[in-house]
């Protein structure tokens, strides 16, 4: 029986790889892309969510960091360390662990969700609660990277947008082509510059290290709309934020790194980057729970969010292909189920053990 081999092995052709290279993979990728009927509905679009929590660790980070702990280890690394809102500590422990390196990870004090810690502290990184937000912890992850002998996994470093590209190629491999839109959540920027980069080499004849000329897989490229959290909105604003505050922590960055390539992807596709309010984040959040089936982590929603708000102003032109990328799994940060639309918390009923309790709370009427 065949599995998915994670995606340096079904992408080999198209990654900075050789035969001889020692693989790190988890089986991360080929994750599904779930049609999404209400969306679908509201918009007269067929709208798909590449659901990126199905990862090993639950993100899409994994992509980027099979390829990124591969990296190195052929670089013969000891050690590896990244800054990081939750999600990439998280891969970066996990990839390290397998590869038997050591990972310091740096994170924001007291902002990133319970389960992204437990997931670091369970796969043995050295955690680092550091007293400043994400932009302090990568700054001074570079500098460490520049003066000790660790190497950096953050997605400055090239090897993770590589990894990363690879969702472009799986969205178009099971399209059959590019959708005409592509939205997604925008952070430090790294995925949206990993996207655009997947999107233009799968669109044009492509010239493989190892596998000499591969014809162009697409006849078009998408038009790319990403969508940051309004308090966190340095690409929208045109400057960076020096205290970015948003409840979807893992977009909570004031200074992205791929500031320049988020901005190319952004008008090189004919698209846009906006915001959207913490309200709208979890009103797309809910939406997803509750009308297709799908968890998601507060700024997975962005996208949704973003989509939701284009097409309440009229901007979303009907018939057409839509791709919107959760980036996260909903058990990362579970606590915003048990939220309400109107603020207050959602209190399980409690009955008594018998039947006619369970059916009476139920509402249920007596069928004889
Ligand atoms: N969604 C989730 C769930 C994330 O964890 C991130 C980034 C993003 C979206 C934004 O992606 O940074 O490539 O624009 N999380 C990073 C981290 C910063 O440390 O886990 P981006």
């Amino acid at each position: 029986a065949h599995q998915w081999r994670g995606v340096i092995r079904e992408y080999a052709d198209r990654l900075p790889v050789t035969e001889s290279t020692r693989v790190i993979t988890l089986g991360e990728g080929g994750t599904p892309l779930v049609h999404a009927p209400a969306l679908s509905e509201l918009t007269g679009c067929s709208v798909y969510l590449k659901v990126e929590g199905m990862n090993p660790t639950g993100s899409f980070k994994d992509r980027g960091m099979t390829m990124a702990i591969t990296a190195a280890v052929e670089a013969g690394a000891k050690a590896v360390v990244c800054a990081s809102t939750g999600n990439t500590s998280a891969s970066a422990a996990a990839y390290a662990t397998q590869a038997g390196l050591t990972c310091a990870v740096l994170v924001p004090d007291g902002k990133i969700a319970m389960g992204k810690l437990s997931q670091a502290i369970a796969h043995g990184a050295e955690l680092l609660q550091v007293h400043g937000n994400f932009d302090n912890c990568l700054e001074v992850a570079r500098k460490l990277a520049e003066s000790y002998p660790v190497f950096l996994v953050n997605s400055v470093n090239p090897a993770r947008i590589e990894g990363q590209k690879t969702a472009a190629f799986e969205v178009v491999d099971f399209l059959g082509d590019a959708p005409d839109y592509h939205l997604l959540p925008v952070g430090n920027a790294g995925n949206i510059t990993a996207y655009w980069k997947g999107y233009k080499e799968y669109s044009q004849p492509y010239t493989s290290a190892t596998a000499g000329e591969l014809p162009a897989v697409s006849t078009k490229t998408p038009t790319m709309w990403g969508f940051q959290a309004e308090g966190a909105s340095p690409l929208v604003k045109g400057y960076p934020v020096t205290e970015p505050d948003t409840i979807a922590t893992a977009i909570r960055i004031g200074n992205p790194a791929s500031w320049d390539q988020a901005i190319a992807a952004r008008d090189e596709s004919g698209g846009l980057i906006e915001a959207v309010t913490d309200e709208e984040i979890l009103e797309a959040h809910r939406w997803l729970s509750a009308r297709e089936g799908v968890f998601v982590e507060p700024a997975s929603a962005a996208g949704v969010a973003g989509l939701l708000k284009k097409h309440a102003a009229g901007d979303v032109p009907e018939g057409k292909t839509i791709v919107i990328t959760v980036t996260g799994h909903g058990l990362k940060d579970p606590q915003w189920a048990l939220k309400a639309a109107d603020g207050s918390d959602v209190e399980p009923t409690k009955v008594e053990f018998d039947v006619v309790s369970v059916a009476g709370a139920l509402g249920l009427a007596d069928s004889h």
